[in-house]
């Protein structure tokens, strides 16, 4: 839910709507498709956020630029990259080939697993832009309007997001499988994600998603599945004192609230 009149991260990319909500079912493939709905809505609403903030950020030789902005921001879209690339580790090392497995049909992911190669190479360029630019180089657009971050940012978004989109579809059509069996799955799924990563996982993947769960959203008031005290600990510990988090579109509670490098004037997306 949008939080006031100005634009927020409901676009550019828009947000997938939640099959649970429309469909109903008690078979485990509605929970599953509306789960991984969900997950790719942290996602896309990290992504908006970058794209909707990016363009507001004075960066070096501007009147406002401050260092301390661009550090953070710089931080915030490398989290963003790992977050990704956790989101599709997880489903190529553990999730896909499970699902091949009860399904009896190995090949059964494959179209979603082949589309993590669409947009592999533009994400390694971009961590690699974040790992190599000072504060002071980088700019969201370079001389003419290219060779910034930007640039490099919309040379692979919609591939990843049309993957994002259509992996859902995929999803909604696996009505065959064994409903007991794609739940067991899905349960060691979420223990191998959590277990993955440590440092990284609870400083700079924990706090995005907490913080871009919106949980006000059709049908996420318990996404993602954390203990109730999660957040308290992410606010008062892991996300401490780490400016980045103010990029975040929701607090650790999944409440949406107005994006800071973004003037109420601006509305619409
Ligand atoms: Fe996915």
């Amino acid at each position: 839910m949008r939080p006031s009149n100005a634009r927020w991260v409901e676009g550019p990319f828009p947000l997938i709507e939640t099959p649970s909500t429309k469909l109903k079912s008690d078979h485990f493939y509605l929970k599953a498709a509306s789960e991984m709905t969900h997950a790719h809505n942290v996602l896309l609403r990290s992504l908006n956020s970058i794209l909707q903030q990016g363009p507001n950020i004075p960066t070096s030789g501007d009147t406002n630029y401050q260092e301390r902005n661009i550090i953070d921001f710089l931080y915030y879209v490398r989290c963003w990259v790992k977050t990704v690339h956790h989101h599709h580790w997880v489903e190529e090392t553990f999730i896909f080939p499970e699902m091949g497995k009860f399904s009896g049909n190995p090949g059964l992911m494959d179209g979603p697993r082949h589309q993590h190669e669409s947009f592999q190479a533009g994400l390694e360029e971009l961590e690699e832009y974040l790992n190599s630019t000072r504060p002071d180089q980088y700019r969201w657009l370079g001389s003419n309007g290219s060779g910034g971050m930007k640039q490099i940012i919309d040379s692979f978004s919609h591939h990843l997001t049309d993957h994002l989109y259509a992996e859902i579809e995929v999803f909604l059509q696996l009505k065959d499988l064994d409903s007991e069996e794609y739940k067991k799955t899905w349960a060691k799924a979420e223990a191998v994600a959590k277990q993955s990563g440590n440092f990284t996982l609870l400083y700079e993947m924990v706090p995005m998603v907490l913080g871009c769960a919106d949980k006000t959203y059709e049908g996420a008031r318990h996404f993602p599945p954390f203990p109730w005290i999660m957040p308290y600990i992410v606010k008062y510990w892991f996300a401490a004192g780490n400016g980045a988090w103010r990029f975040n579109p929701c607090d650790f509670w999944g409440q949406p609230r107005p994006l800071v490098f973004i003037t109420e004037g601006e509305a619409g997306n």
